[in-house]
C-alpha cells in the first residue's frame, strides 16, 4: 500500500500524513522534509539563493525516491503538482486530496515563515488565490480520493481517510 498526500499548502498533509501512517502501521515519508535533508539547507534557502526552478528539481528528485518506498505514507509539497511528470507519478500510489479553504490557510499560515510563496507575497491571501486557480484543477485531476473540508481536526481527517479507504 502506497498512499500519498496532497494539497495546498497548510492542508494539514504533514500532520496527518505522520498520524495515518501510525494508525495504519506505515512508514512516513515527508517530501518537503527529504528535499531539506538531501539538500541540508531549508526550503527557504532553496528558493532564496537557487530559486523556484531549483527547488522543483529537487522536489521531483526526492518524490521519485520516495516512490521506491512500499507500504507506506508520502506527504508532499502544494506544488508537486504543477509538474506532469509528477502528476503521472502520482499514480503509483492511492492519492488523496486534501481539500482547504483560502481562510484556513490563512489562519493556519499567519504567523508562518517556512513557506518563501507566502513570505515573499505582500499579500497572502490573492497569492493563495492565484495558486488555488491554477492548481485546483490538477489536484482534481490527480485525486482518487477527496476529503471536502468541514472535518475540524487532523484526527477526524484521518477517520474518514481510513473509512473511505475501507480499512476499518
Ligand atoms: C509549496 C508548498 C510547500 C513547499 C514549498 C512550495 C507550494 O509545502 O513545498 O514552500 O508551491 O505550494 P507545503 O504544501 O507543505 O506547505
Amino acid at each position: 500500500m502506497r498512499l500519498i498526500l496532497i494539497g495546498p499548502m497548510a492542508s494539514g498533509k504533514s500532520t496527518v500524513g505522520r498520524r495515518l501512517s501510525k494508525r495504519l502501521k506505515l512508514d512516513f515519508i515527508d517530501v518537503d522534509e527529504e528535499v531539506e535533508k538531501s539538500a541540508g539547507v531549508s526550503i527557504s534557502w532553496i528558493f532564496d539563493v537557487e530559486g523556484e526552478k531549483k527547488f522543483r528539481e529537487r522536489e521531483s528528485k526526492e518524490l521519485i525516491n520516495s516512490l521506491n518506498t512500499n507500504n507506506c505514507v508520502i506527504a508532499t509539497g502544494g506544488g508537486v503538482i504543477l509538474a506532469e511528470q509528477n502528476r503521472s507519478l502520482l499514480k503509483k500510489g492511492t492519492v488523496i486530496y486534501l481539500e482547504t479553504s483560502i481562510q484556513t490557510q490563512l489562519e493556519r499560515t499567519l504567523n508562518d515563515n517556512k513557506r518563501p510563496l507566502l513570505q515573499e507575497s505582500d499579500n497572502a491571501e490573492q497569492t493563495l488565490r492565484e495558486l488555488k486557480e491554477i492548481r485546483d484543477p490538477l489536484f482534481e485531476e490527480c485525486a482518487d480520493i477527496t476529503i471536502k473540508e468541514g472535518k475540524n481536526s487532523h484526527n477526524e481527517v484521518v477517520d474518514e481517510i481510513i473509512d473511505k479507504l475501507n480499512l476499518k
